[in-house]
């Protein structure tokens, strides 16, 4: 038997094995919730596994998580749970609350401390036989009960001897998904709502109840299904009958339904003249829809408001405060035990840039500080953590520490806005807890910001978590196969705060992928390693994400941040970059935190490198305790980020094998991609400030390519060269495209190095508004051809369209033709703007 053939066999072989053990194919669609079969070994670590379950009460919760557990044992130890309706003679799993527990069977230790959600998970002699209850003091921490255990066995825990209480941080855990009505997402990557569609709900809303489904596992408990930026109409009674549906899918998984409402709803869509929320008409107004909303959906959590932000209405209008307006949706909704979010999000969008000691970081606390204790008992503040806006690195909001008689939520973004799209891999919980367990010094012992919002520090009975999810109706929920590990790790850390980002990571990979140790070690090292080094080919040293803020919020865009009213200033000019945030001669936002934190940030000498130019403004040639200067840091961090992330391509390929092929391609796609567009961000960032200072790189790299051809240096067949904007979007600050009347437009060079094999890089432009073809040959042989089809956020070449098409293994010889063929469609000019040429060391 040849070689190859007896390879394809083996490899059949495997896939059948492979294929066997799998109930279905691996789309993503089950997210952490696999029940994938456990290896024989595994599972008869679990042979005392009780054969019965026994349900004590009846609820759609309690209903769930017998199902759930049912569901969740076949799945992995292919055994089916007999439903007896009451305590068998056998040993038994017994499920339902303390109360109900407490008829039946005697004491529990552990249960008397029960509270909220927690829950216990405990093996105890019920009638002389080994039982395993799983209790709390609700149904909904009953469920959870439920998932923990199952977690458990998924992830080969023992189980035996169990007692283990486990109890939330903090009663708030959210989502938020900025979902329109029309079925749109704002700052969506994963397709259309889940809930809306065409004006109303879905017709069919069965993955909105898979959502709740996967809420619940990880401790979940409500979710404001649509946009901050919200329509009044949602408030109409007419639409009510629908977001009911909603509330019915929910329920189940004990998830609490929440909306988002506009402050104008009142005047818009209430027929008044005003709303002003001091005006008694407008207080009867909100009373009234409150109302009507409890009538249909008792459950109904509340409502989440964004208002004087970003353009949207709010009490400002009437001169009124936050506090006004949310006291008077507070005061409707309290007799049906209904809270309200209000954000403090708000600032001025049209600051006047001139001004030095002007600071939109300063607004949150400005705005909400004076305020504190004037805001109901039903009011949460929702806060983002840092002071702008979800940026690659903040320091923790100082509102966190300003507020004392105040409830309050942190909330954090698990859609990945500013952090790649969910294109680029940025595993989130490490950024995440350097905020939680940022200590604000607002007390005699430390006070980190996990404790204040969990209502510790500041003795406030609500308060916790919320995140910005935006789930689609892509298959996996988010697109990039890994990016779930983010809205795993955030239910996690919303229950525990306390865990590692290195459990977390571990816990998701073996719930996703199973425990095979290479995967898991692997999968958990890339996910670790993913936000530093999308921080360091991006915005480094506190500047921001240095995004294209006025745009996409996708791909490298320094110039954006400047010169106009946005206040995402980074204050880079060419001497020096940053902004001054400190008492002494800037913007005087760092005497908004306690005094402590506020003299570590005051002086350049302890201010952390990560945070430098979030509060001070330096010159290039600033030296950095890592020794090196600010520029050089800068062109060094981009071309070491970029090189991290073309090894995580490297590592990712260790897995083929053992690992599904769907989702090992999925993922290989993805940091193919991701490890371009580093290179994009990696040019564009440093050409932009070796422009702006005119301090070349030590190393002599930046505006240096080896290997790399510019495509308006080629001989050109009716392609154009053009200007790019801005300039460093391209290499050279240039690209061709082939413009009507022009079908097809070639780029022509004759390649000069020594014989070998190589890999050719061709960077092109990817617009959504176009599907143009492109082949590349070497003399007259085709040697690729692919189609730009992405749907990235451009409509134009720019550093968001830049794209990378990789040809590896061509044999080239000095004096050989290389052709790129460019066949436009539609708006996309099939633009080309260089081809790179590195020896193959494969
Ligand atoms: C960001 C985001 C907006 C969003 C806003 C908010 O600015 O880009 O789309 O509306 O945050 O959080 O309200």
């Amino acid at each position: 038997m040849n070689g190859l053939r007896s390879r394809a066999i083996c490899g059949l072989l495997v896939f059948a094995a492979f294929g066997a053990n799998r109930a279905h194919a691996e789309t993503g669609a089950d997210a952490w919730l696999r029940y994938a079969a456990l290896d024989k070994q595994a599972a008869q670590a679990y042979s005392n596994l009780p054969a019965s379950i026994v349900v004590l009460g009846e609820s759609p919760v309690l209903e769930s998580a017998k199902a759930e557990l049912i569901r969740g044992l076949r799945g992995m130890l292919g055994r089916t749970l007999r439903d007896d309706k009451s305590l068998p003679q056998e040993s038994a799993i017994i499920l339902g609350t303390v109360a109900a527990l407490q008829q039946v069977v005697p004491p529990i230790p552990g249960t008397a401390g029960l509270r909220d959600d927690g829950f216990l998970l405990s093996e105890v002699k019920v009638n002389g036989f080994d039982s395993l209850i799983i209790t709390a003091a609700t149904d909904r921490g009953a469920l959870y009960g439920v998932f923990a255990l199952l977690s458990k066995i998924a992830r080969n825990e023992s189980i035996s001897d169990l007692h283990e209480v486990q109890q939330p941080a903090a009663p708030i855990r959210w989502t938020n998904e900025w979902n329109n009505l029309d079925g749109s997402i704002e700052r969506g990557y994963a397709g259309r709502s889940i809930f809306f569609d065409n004006g109303g709900v879905r017709a069919d809303l069965t993955r909105a109840g898979e959502y709740a489904r996967l809420l619940a596992s990880i401790g979940i408990n409500g979710c404001a299904i649509n946009n901050v930026n919200a329509n009044p109409h949602i408030l109409e009674d007419s639409f009510l009958p629908q977001l009911t549906r909603i509330a019915d899918v929910f329920r189940p998984w004990g998830v609490q339904l929440s909306i988002s409402v506009d402050m104008s709803s009142p005047k818009v869509i209430g027929g008044l003249d005003t709303f002003d929320p001091a005006d008694p008409r407008v207080a009867e107004w909100w009373q009234k829809k409150v109302d009507e909303i409890y009538r249909q959906i008792p459950d109904f959590a509340g409502f989440l408001v964004k208002a004087d932000s970003e353009g949207r209405l709010g009490p400002a209008t009437y001169g009124r405060t936050p506090a006004d307006a949310a006291n008077v949706i507070a005061r409707a909704l309290a007799p049906h035990h209904g809270i309200v979010f209000y954000r403090a999000f708000v600032y001025n969008h049209h600051l006047d840039w001139r001004n030095l000691k002007n600071d939109r970081a300063r607004a949150a606390y400005d705005i909400f500080h004076p305020l504190d204790g004037r805001f109901d008992n039903n009011v949460i503040i929702q806060i983002k953590y840092g002071p702008i806006d979800f940026q690659v690195r903040e320091p923790a909001s100082p509102l966190f520490s300003g507020l004392e008689k105040t409830n309050e939520a942190i909330e954090l973004q698990v859609t990945q806005e500013y952090l790649g799209q969910q294109r680029h891999l940025c595993f989130l919980p490490p950024m995440w807890k350097e905020t939680l367990d940022f200590d604000m010094h607002a007390g005699a012992h430390p006070t980190p910001v996990k404790d204040i919002i969990a209502g510790k520090t500041f003795h406030r009975s609500l308060g916790g978590y919320v995140a910005v999810v935006n789930v689609g109706m892509d298959t996996n929920w988010l697109a990039h196969p890994l990016a779930m590990a983010n809205l795993y790790g955030y239910g996690r850390l919303a229950w525990n705060p306390d865990l590692s980002s290195e459990q977390i990571a571990k816990e998701w990979t073996q719930l996703s992928f199973g425990n095979d140790h290479a995967v898991v070690k692997t999968i958990s090292k890339i996910l670790l390693a993913s936000w530093p080094i999308y921080e360091s080919y991006t915005g480094p040293l506190g500047a921001g994400t240095l995004t294209d803020i006025l745009g996409s919020h996708y791909g490298p865009g320094v110039g954006s941040s400047e010169g106009n009213g946005w206040g995402q200033w980074h204050r880079a000019d060419h001497e020096g970059v940053g902004m001054d945030r400190t008492a002494a001669t800037g913007t005087g936002y760092v005497d908004q935190y306690r005094p402590a934190v506020a003299k570590i940030y005051e002086s350049l000498k302890t201010t952390p490198d990560t945070l430098l130019l979030f509060f001070h403004h330096v010159p290039y040639t600033y030296v950095l305790h890592s020794g090196k200067t600010v520029i050089q840091h800068i062109y060094d961090s981009h071309y070491g980020g970029a090189e991290a992330a073309a090894n995580l391509v490297a590592e990712w390929k260790t897995l083929e094998g053992p690992m599904d092929e769907e989702r090992y391609a999925g993922v290989l796609k993805r940091l193919e991609y991701q490890a371009g567009h580093a290179i994009v961000w990696r040019d564009a960032v440093c050409n932009w400030f070796l422009r702006t200072s005119g301090i070349p790189d030590e190393h002599g790299r930046v505006g240096h390519y080896p290997g790399r051809v510019e495509a308006e240096s080629m001989l050109l067949q009716s392609y154009t060269p053009f200007d790019i904007t801005p300039p460093e979007d391209a290499s050279g600050g240039k690209a061709v495209e082939c413009a009507p009347p022009a079908q097809k437009c070639s780029a022509i060079f004759h390649f000069d190095g020594k014989a070998g094999w190589y890999e050719v890089d061709v960077e092109y432009f990817d617009q959504r508004n176009g599907k143009s073809e492109f082949r590349a040959l070497v003399g007259d042989q085709v040697v690729d051809e692919w189609v730009a089809d992405d749907n990235l956020p451009a409509t134009k070449p720019n550093a968001d369209s830049s794209t990378r098409r990789r040809i590896t293994g061509l044999a080239l010889r000095p004096g050989d033709t290389i052709r790129i063929e460019g066949t436009p469609d539609d708006e996309e000019r099939a633009a080309v703007d260089y081809i790179e040429i590195q020896p193959d060391i494969q």
